[in-house]
C-alpha cells in the first residue's frame, strides 16, 4: 500500500483525498495546506468516515511539507481556482509562484515521487513544476485530459440516451478553450457517435465539453469544479499506483511526438508504475493536427511568460 500526499487542502484537494479512501488507495494521505489548521480539519473530517467506508489507514493534515517525505504520488491542487470572468490563464503569475515553491518542496522532501498537477493553467503549471523539480518526464503529468473526457463522454450519453459506461471518448490538446474533442474516436460501445446523433448535436456536444468547467464556474461563482475533477485524479493515481497500464489522455512533455516540442500537452498515454509509461501517437487527419500545433503554440506563449 501507498502514501499519497495532496499539496492544497481547497476544494479539489479535499476531493481527490476524499476519493482516495473511497476507493482505499493508500496506507496514508497526507493532506497539506499553508493556512494554518486547514488541512488538520479537512483530513480529520475525512477520516471520520473511515468506519462508513470501512478505510483503515491514515489521513492527517499538516502545514509542515515535511510530511511528504516518502509518498509515491504527490497532487499539486495549489492555487488560486478560477471565479467567474477569470480565465484559466489569468491565474498564470499568481498560480506560478505556488506551484514553484510547491515543486521546491517536493525536489527537496520527496525526489522519487510521481507528480500530478492539477493547478491552472495546467498546462504551464506542469511544465513549473517539470523545470523545478527536474524530475524525468515520466514523473511529471498533469491532469486534464481524463476531466475533459469525461465530460465529453457525459454529454455524449445524455444526448444519445445510453448508459454513460459505454461510452468512450478523448479530448485531446491544451486544457482551456483551444482543446480537441476528437469525434471520429467517439464511440458508443464500439458505435461511432456519427451513426447515433446529427452533425448539429455533435458540434453543439463539443463545443460544450471545451467550455464545461467555464460552465460550472458561472454556477458556483466562488470557484470551480472539484468532485469531478478530484475523481479523475484519482483514476491516474490508481493506475499508477496498481500499475494497471490504463490508457488516459494526460498532460505530459513532448519531446517530437506528434512533430511538437518542448511543451505539455495532452496525448493518449499509459499511466503506469513508472508514471508515464507510453505516450501513444495516433495519426490525425490534418485539421485534428493542425488544431493540435495552435494548442501547442499557445502553450509555448504561455510558458514565455513565466520567465522560469
Ligand atoms: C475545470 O475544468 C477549473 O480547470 C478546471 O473545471
Amino acid at each position: 500500500m501507498s502514501k499519497i500526499s495532496i499539496l492544497g487542502a481547497g476544494a479539489v484537494g479535499t476531493s481527490c483525498a476524499q476519493w482516495a479512501l473511497i476507493k482505499n488507495l493508500a496506507k496514508e494521505i497526507v493532506l497539506i495546506d499553508i493556512i494554518p489548521d486547514l488541512a488538520k480539519g479537512k483530513a480529520l473530517d475525512l477520516v471520520q468516515s473511515a468506519p462508513l467506508f470501512g478505510y483503515s489507514g491514515k489521513i492527517w493534515g499538516t502545514e509542515d511539507f515535511s510530511a511528504i517525505k516518502d509518498s509515491n504520488v504527490i497532487i499539486i491542487t495549489a492555487g488560486k481556482p478560477r471565479q467567474p470572468g477569470i480565465s484559466r490563464e489569468e491565474l498564470l503569475n499568481i498560480n506560478k509562484e505556488i506551484v514553484k515553491s510547491c515543486s521546491e518542496k517536493i525536489k527537496n522532501f520527496a525526489p522519487n515521487s510521481i507528480v500530478i498537477v492539477v493547478s491552472n493553467p495546467l498546462d504551464a503549471m506542469v511544465y513549473v513544476a517539470y523545470k523545478i523539480t527536474e524530475f524525468p518526464k515520466n514523473r511529471v503529468i498533469g491532469m486534464a485530459g481524463v476531466l475533459d473526457s469525461t465530460r465529453y463522454r457525459y454529454f455524449i450519453a445524455e444526448a444519445v440516451g445510453i448508459s454513460p459506461k459505454d461510452i468512450q471518448a478523448l479530448v485531446i490538446g491544451t486544457h482551456g478553450d483551444h482543446m480537441i474533442p476528437l469525434v471520429r474516436f467517439a464511440n458508443a460501445a464500439g458505435i461511432p457517435i456519427s451513426e447515433l446523433l446529427p452533425q448539429e448535436k455533435i458540434e453543439e456536444i463539443v463545443k460544450r465539453t471545451k467550455f464545461a468547467g467555464g460552465e460550472i464556474v458561472s454556477y458556483l461563482k466562488t470557484g470551480s469544479a472539484f468532485i469531478t475533477p478530484g475523481l479523475s485524479v484519482m483514476e491516474m493515481v490508481e493506475s499508477i499506483i496498481n500499475d494497471e497500464k490504463r490508457l488516459f489522455t494526460c498532460s505530459v512533455y513532448l519531446e517530437g511526438e506528434y512533430g511538437i516540442r518542448g511543451v505539455f500537452l495532452g496525448v493518449p498515454v499509459i499511466l503506469g508504475k513508472n508514471g508515464v509509461e507510453k505516450i501513444i501517437e495516433i495519426k490525425l487527419l490534418p485539421e485534428e493536427e493542425a488544431s493540435l500545433k495552435r494548442c501547442a503554440e499557445f502553450c509555448k506563449n504561455l510558458i514565455s511568460l513565466l520567465n522560469l
